[in-house]
């Protein structure tokens, strides 16, 4: 995937990732870290080949690698981070070698990435959004009692 090797060594998306991991060194709560985008963007992947929805291979990665690239803006500004990684993710992934159509595709995933409307749809903006809910190992988790997401979202079982 030579486009997701790209996005991997563009300088801007490393910028933007070190801030955010400097940003939750200390964080008790689930991290943004490479670690999370690539867990969303295998996860996704095996939805996709599960509910056979069809999607390009290179697209899910670059949403999942890009989908919380806002985050920085977000702990700097307080502006909500799908808002600042849709406007930071479209010159990374044009520098990259995306088309005009794919990056308003990925746009479109990175803003509704946290919009429950898009849970169930068989879409790339569905796959994201299921793809990023059980990405997150509540099953092995230190401080699950102290977060807040509610207990039914949890995911305290393995599922992927
Ligand atoms: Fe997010
Ligand atoms: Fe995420």
């Amino acid at each position: 995937m030579k486009r997701i090797d790209d996005i991997l060594q563009h300088e801007e998306f490393k910028r933007q990732l070190g801030i955010i991991i400097e940003a939750e060194r200390t964080r008790c709560f689930c991290n943004h870290d490479l670690e999370h985008l690539m867990d969303v963007a295998r996860i996704a992947w095996i939805i996709n080949l599960e509910e056979g929805i069809g999607l390009d291979q290179e697209l899910i990665y670059a949403t999942a690698l890009l989908h919380d690239i806002g985050k920085g803006r977000q702990y700097a500004e307080g502006i909500a981070h799908e808002i600042a990684g849709g406007e930071i993710a479209p010159q990374i992934l044009a520098d990259c070698g995306f088309s005009e159509d794919e990056i308003f595709r990925i746009k479109r995933a990175i803003l509704s990435h946290r919009d429950p409307a898009v849970k169930n749809d068989k879409n790339l903006r569905g796959v994201i959004y299921r793809a990023d809910k059980a990405s997150r190992p509540c099953f092995i988790c230190k401080t699950s009692k102290e977060c807040n997401w509610p207990e039914e979202k949890k995911n305290n079982h393995v599922i992927y």
